[in-house]
């Protein structure tokens, strides 16, 4: 999928919860599960050059994609890890994915990972869809190749059980009808074009967790 469509459609959630968190300058951040490097290149914006944002995605390739994304931001260095091995040569203020709980075999392991590269007071932020509460046409979508197509709706859950303390959690959908982002984003990962077809994408569940100050 190409990465700037995924970063169209699904943008105001993202700057939601990095505006609600007050992401800034000099912030240290990792993006776990990096894929083409949307989030890890807009991390490094708002970083700048005396922050730090690590991409980490388990497959080689995507590495690669992430690093070409971010070329001229040497503020993000990317690394070829599993989410389960999570380990950085420092702690980071934010620790976030999006699109990757749903994949992995044990989400909460990845969590945990999650929590313990913060520092204390830090932040987990992780972004997952309710894949089955997308509409097309009225009907309900499905992502039979993802293992937890719906985590969205237990992410709050999860992060609790982790020992995060939630402090934020809402859902965002984009939404069309017709020609449009929001058509192309659904064809792009479907192969089927909706036409003129109502289409209200999976909601992206948000939620906040704070880890412990210690
Ligand atoms: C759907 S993409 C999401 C990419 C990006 N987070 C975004 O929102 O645009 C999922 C990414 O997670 C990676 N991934 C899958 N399992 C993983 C794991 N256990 N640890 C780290 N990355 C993983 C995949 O290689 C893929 O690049």
């Amino acid at each position: 999928m190409p990465s700037a469509l995924r970063d169209d459609v699904y943008r105001r959630p993202l700057s939601t919860a990095l505006e609600r968190l007050g992401v800034g300058p000099g912030w240290r951040c990792v993006d776990v599960g990096a894929g083409g490097g949307d989030v890890s290149v807009a991390l490094a914006e708002i970083v700048g050059y005396e922050g730090r944002v690590y991409a980490v995605d388990s497959d080689p390739r995507a590495r690669d994609e992430a690093a070409k994304a971010a070329a001229e931001f040497s503020q993000v260095l990317c690394i070829t890890q599993g989410g389960e091995d999570l380990l950085l040569p420092e702690l980071v203020d934010l620790a976030f994915c999006r699109f990757l709980l749903m994949h992995v075999l044990e989400p909460k392991a990845v969590l945990e990972r999650m929590a313990r590269a913060s520092r204390p007071g830090g932040w987990v932020v992780a972004q997952e869809p309710i894949t089955t509460a997308g509409r097309v046409d009225g009907l309900a979508m499905s992502m039979p190749a993802a293992r937890h197509p719906d985590i969205g709706a237990l992410l709050p859950a999860l992060m609790r059980d982790v020992g995060l303390d939630v402090t934020d959690a809402w859902a965002e959908a984009p939404a069309g009808a017709g020609p449009g982002p929001v058509a192309d984003y659904l064809e792009s990962l479907t192969g089927v074009a909706p036409g003129d077809a109502a289409v209200v994408l999976p909601p992206l569940v948000t939620v906040v967790g704070k880890v412990s100050d210690g």
